[in-house]
């Protein structure tokens, strides 16, 4: 079993990578004006929110605070959260959260390689899955080239 100091780096940081990708969502889902996509971007930042309050009272389990929920600007997203930011486009806004996806996606398949108590495990696996459906989402809304829609609706 993974040493339980290591385990609380990793839940504070699955939580913090959660929350900062809160924050880059909020700011696509202003810069984006294509409907159906933004609606769908509305629904991951929920499960981004979901996974915070799940991963919190195992961090407080591993005697950890759970962290704060404003983003950690020296932490893990800041590139791909100022990308986001300082984009007005549809398309770059989904190219910066492909990147964000692509760090989520990676985080998680780490945490996994952890040998970790079977109830976080839970929690990590669905979280995982999550994450793999909303890269694949971003990666086909690139691919399509949403944003070169006439008519700016569902497909
Ligand atoms: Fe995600």
């Amino acid at each position: 079993m993974v040493d339980s100091k290591d385990l609380l780096k990793q839940l504070d940081s699955l939580a913090q990578l959660d929350i900062d990708a809160v924050h880059a969502y909020t700011a696509a889902i202003d810069r984006i004006d294509l409907p159906d996509v933004k609606e769908q971007l509305t629904v991951f930042r929920g499960d981004h929110e979901r996974h915070i309050v799940e991963l919190s009272p195992f961090v407080e389990r591993m005697g950890g605070k759970p962290p704060k929920r404003t983003p950690d600007f020296k932490g893990f997203l800041i590139q791909g959260f100022t990308a986001v930011r300082s984009m007005i486009s549809n398309e770059s806004a989904l190219k910066a959260m492909k990147s964000n996806e692509e760090l989520t996606n990676k985080s998680y398949d780490k945490a996994l390689e952890l040998q970790l108590p079977q109830d976080i495990r839970a929690v990590i696996e669905k979280n995982r899955g999550d994450e793999r459906r909303h890269l694949a989402y971003v990666n086909k809304c690139i691919e399509d080239r949403v944003w070169e829609r006439p008519e700016k609706t569902a497909a």
